[in-house]
């Protein structure tokens, strides 16, 4: 349909895209066979199979082990540059991706392979697509707080490369208050910050309001439980807070979008974003969870349109960078 067409066209930012969760089954096969890899799956539909996910633990199950094909920054730039053809392709301009160091680094990768193949890709994003993309680093919070504080000073020598840092994988008794002094540290270094706030987590609002209230960060990943607290919701709006949510992947990891959540937080005036999260794993490019929220909640063009503007907005881009989008 038309407003299928428009969500596609759209200039829009995408900020909450993890580099690791754009893995297509195609490429890990190819990346295998070129590092001399022996897979369990033979078949890109053996290994969509395994994709059957019922919370965040179990997509993390997978999530995890599929990185070992992940070896060389020649690695690191494929996966980066096959993401950013098909993000332009979904009217995305500009993009902060989050990649996970940790991931690679705790099983012999060097940082620095890592950060080069990404950033080979982000300059070619730039002169080749005219897409301008941004990497965050984030932290893996099921790890301890020391582990993120070595990997941020391992960062600091590319910290012309890396806009911010972020918080993801297991939230259960991981806490955004763990790590209150390893993003004091990040702030102190000017890196902008934001941390994930899971759906449906136990202690869910908890965390929301440390990371508000304690942490001070400047955007929250999904965050959308925070409806069940209307005075927290008040602070973020007069803040101008971003919430980068995910509905396809939700669908995943809960039993829903959450697209009443979403929706309500769009009216009641919240920077609320729409963003695909691990789009390999979900199924879902950014322009489709548009589309799906979209035909979920009966939004309209101007909905749409108001939300990509809420992604300018909510994107770490200067103002004059910023005003040359909206
Ligand atoms: N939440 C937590 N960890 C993750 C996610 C997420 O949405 N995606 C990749 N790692
Ligand atoms: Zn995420």
């Amino acid at each position: 349909t038309d407003l299928r067409a428009f969500a596609r066209a759209m200039p829009k930012a995408e900020l909450h895209l993890h580099l690791e969760g754009t893995l297509e089954p195609e490429l890990k096969f190819a990346l295998a066979a070129r590092n001399g890899i022996a897979l369990a799956e033979k078949t890109v539909e053996d290994v969509v199979a395994s994709y059957d996910f019922t919370d965040l633990t179990s997509f993390l199950a997978v999530y995890y082990p599929a990185m070992t094909v992940l070896q060389t920054a020649d690695d690191f730039h494929d996966l980066a540059w096959a993401y950013l053809q098909k993000a332009r392709e979904q009217g995305v301009v500009h993009v902060e991706m989050f990649f996970d160091p940790q991931a690679h680094t705790s099983r012999g990768v060097p940082f620095a392979d890592v950060i080069a193949g990404y950033r080979r890709a982000v300059v070619r994003a730039q002169d080749e697509l005219g897409v301008s993309a941004e990497l965050i680093l984030c932290f893996l919070r099921d790890f301890t707080a020391e582990h993120a504080m070595s990997t941020l000073m391992e960062a600091l020598p590319y910290r012309a490369w890396i806009i911010g840092v972020g918080l993801d994988s297991d939230e259960r008794g991981n806490p955004p208050a763990k790590f209150a002094e390893v993003f004091a540290r990040a702030k102190a270094e000017g890196f902008f910050t934001t941390m994930h706030c899971d759906i449906d987590q136990p202690g869910s609002i908890e965390h929301i309001r440390q990371v508000i209230e304690e942490i001070g960060v400047d955007r929250i990943d999904h965050g959308t439980n925070i409806v069940e607290d209307p005075a927290l919701v008040a602070v973020a709006r007069e803040r101008g807070l971003g919430f980068t949510t995910c509905p396809v992947s939700n669908s995943f990891v809960t039993e829903e979008m959450k697209a009443d959540e979403i929706v309500q937080l769009l009216r009641e005036g919240v920077r609320v974003t729409v963003n695909s999260d691990d789009p390999a794993y979900f199924g879902g490019y950014v322009a489709d969870n548009y589309i799906a929220l979209a035909e979920h909640a009966d939004l309209s063009a101007a909905d749409l349109a108001r939300l990509a503007i809420n992604s300018f907005e909510a994107a770490w881009l200067t103002p004059a960078r910023r005003a040359a989008y909206i």
